[in-house]
C-alpha cells in the first residue's frame, strides 16, 4: 500500500472514530421508543429528485431492512441519517433530542451513529486484534501510546468484540489474509468498538460466499436489540433470512412497509421491483 492510500485511510479513520478519544455529552433520548425519524424528507440533484418526501421511523433495537431498485435512493438516504449529504428540506432526529441536520458528520458518528460502507476498509498490514485497538484509539498517531496503557476493561472490550464477530482463532492474522466475510466482519466489529446505538450497513452481504452470508444474517441478528441496525441489501434470501420488519423505497419514498410476506405480495412491490 502506498502512503497516499495510507494517509487516506488514516483520514478517513480520524473523521469516524475520532471520537473515542473525546466523548461528547450528548446523550440520544429515546424515551418514546423511536431512535429515528425521517419527515418530509427531500434532495434533488442537478434537479433529479433522489429522495423525495421521504418518511421513516425507526425504533430503538429494531433491525430493519430497506430494499427497492437501484437508484431509489437507499445509499442517499443514509448519506443523509451520517451527514454525508445534506436534504433540500425536510427534517432529520436521533431519538428525540438530536437534531442530525446541525451536526457535522464527525458529530453524528460521536453521537452514536456508525456505518459501514461496502467495501471493507481495515488496515491490511496490521492483525485483527490490533486493527480493533486502532479503532478504538481512534487516530494511528497515538496508537502506541494508546496501547500502552490499555486498561483491563478495555482488553475485555476487544475480546468480546471478538467473539462477537467471530474471529477470535484469528486475532493475530494479518487483516489483510482474511476472506472477503471475515473482512466484512472485522469492520463490523471496528464500528462496533465505538459502541454505535445505531448501525447502518449498506449491502453487506455482496460478494459473500453462502456460509458467510449465513454468518453474517446471525451476527447482525445478535447486535439488534442493544443496537439498533438498519440494513440495505438486493439478495432477497439474505433480507428473507434476518427480516422482522422492510421498507420497499422507490423513487426516493416509500412504497410499502411491513413483514416480508407482506411487502412480497404487495402489488406495486411486485411490479416496480420483485417481479423484474
Ligand atoms: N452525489 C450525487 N450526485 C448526483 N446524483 C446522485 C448522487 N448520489 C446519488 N445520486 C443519484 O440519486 C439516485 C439514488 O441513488 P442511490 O445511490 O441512493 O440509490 P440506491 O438505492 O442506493 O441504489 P443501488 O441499489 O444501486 O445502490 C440515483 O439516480 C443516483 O444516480
Ligand atoms: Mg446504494
Amino acid at each position: 500500500m502506498n502512503s497516499l492510500q495510507n494517509l487516506r485511510e488514516l483520514m478517513r479513520r480520524d473523521r469516524v472514530f475520532e471520537f473515542m478519544l473525546q466523548k461528547t455529552g450528548l446523550e440520544v433520548d429515546l424515551s418514546h421508543g423511536t431512535i429515528l425519524y425521517l419527515e418530509d424528507v427531500s434532495v434533488s440533484f442537478d434537479g433529479f429528485k433522489a429522495i423525495s418526501d421521504l418518511n421513516l421511523y425507526i425504533d430503538a433495537g429494531e433491525l430493519r431492512c430497506i430494499i427497492g431498485p437501484n437508484g431509489a435512493g437507499k445509499t442517499t438516504m443514509m448519506d443523509i441519517i451520517t451527514g454525508k449529504t445534506r436534504p433540500d428540506s425536510g427534517s432529520a432526529f436521533f431519538g428525540q433530542n438530536i437534531n442530525l441536520l446541525q451536526l457535522s458528520e464527525a458529530q453524528i458518528a460521536q453521537a452514536g451513529i456508525g456505518r459501514k460502507f461496502q467495501k471493507p476498509t481495515v488496515f491490511e498490514f496490521h492483525t485483527v486484534f490490533e486493527n480493533l485497538e486502532l479503532s478504538m484509539a481512534g487516530d494511528k498517531r497515538v496508537w502506541p501510546t494508546f496501547r500502552a496503557r490499555l486498561d483491563g476493561a478495555q482488553q475485555k472490550r476487544i475480546g468480546d468484540v471478538l467473539e462477537i464477530i467471530g474471529l477470535q482463532e484469528s486475532r493475530n492474522k494479518y487483516a489483510g489474509s482474511l476472506s472477503h466475510g471475515q473482512k466484512q466482519w472485522l469492520e463490523i466489529g471496528m464500528l462496533l468498538m465505538q459502541n454505535p446505538k445505531l448501525l447502518l450497513v449498506d449491502e453487506p452481504v455482496a460478494g459473500m460466499t453462502h456460509q458467510e452470508m449465513e454468518r453474517t444474517a446471525e451476527l447482525l441478528t445478535s447486535l439488534a436489540g442493544e443496537h439498533t441496525v438498519v440494513v440495505v441489501e438486493h439478495d432477497m434470501d439474505f433480507v428473507r433470512s434476518i427480516a422482522r420488519k422492510v421498507t420497499v423505497l422507490h423513487q426516493g419514498s416509500v412504497l410499502a412497509e411491513g413483514s416480508m410476506d407482506e411487502v412480497q405480495n404487495n402489488r406495486r412491490v411486485v411490479e416496480v421491483y420483485l417481479g423484474e
